[in-house]
């Protein structure tokens, strides 16, 4: 497996100091209140684990699984509702959990999805993002990494559902992807 991958981006520790420095600024940031964290299923998974844990506060969660890519490389732009959050979010302080923003066609989605439930306020907060993939605009209120425009895999991103067990995150090597 470990030869799909051309290059280790960021290793174990590296994400764990950064994932702890996101999960301080969230501490502070939501001092007296009650967080509701929603991860975005199946990416978010690892991130959201490694995040709530250093959260010093009372935190909530939920999931909401959703998908654009399937097997593909590229973003289909038609984002479905694979599984819906379990409870209500009104007046709820809500943030986002993804792994990585590329378009942003899955965030900007939710996103209007979620307000429309009328929320007390919505964040965003992603471990990865792709700034040169975008292609709408939109304000990400914590993050961890600006990335190059590099098909990575790994801590819960895949490739057609393939090395999200990966405790790192690494560069898919083209041969994977290119046949
Ligand atoms: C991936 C990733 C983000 C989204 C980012 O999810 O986890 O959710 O794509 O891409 P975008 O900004 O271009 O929309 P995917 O649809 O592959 O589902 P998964 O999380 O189950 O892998
Ligand atoms: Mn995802
Ligand atoms: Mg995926």
């Amino acid at each position: 497996m470990d030869n799909s991958i051309k290059e280790v981006l960021y290793s174990e520790e590296k994400i764990r100091n950064k994932v702890k420095e996101i999960a301080d600024k969230i501490t502070e940031d939501y001092q007296g209140k009650e967080v509701l964290l929603v991860g975005v299923l199946k990416g978010a998974n690892m991130f959201m684990a490694d995040l709530m844990r250093q959260i010093k506060l009372s935190v909530n969660i939920d999931f909401m699984a959703v998908s654009s890519y399937g097997h593909s490389t590229e973003s289909s732009g038609v984002v479905k509702i694979l599984k819906d959050l379990d409870n209500s979010i009104e007046n709820k302080h809500v943030i986002i959990i993804e792994d990585i923003i590329d378009s942003g066609l899955t965030l900007q989605y939710i996103c209007e999805n979620l307000l429309s439930r009328k929320p007390a306020s919505l964040k965003i907060c992603t471990l990865l993002d792709k700034p040169e993939r975008r292609t709408i605009d939109m304000t990400v209120h914590y993050k961890g990494f600006n990335i190059p425009d590099e098909f990575i895999v790994g801590y819960g991103i895949d490739y057609a559902e393939k090395f999200r067990n990966l405790p790192y995150i690494g560069i898919l090597d083209r041969r994977v992807y290119e046949k």
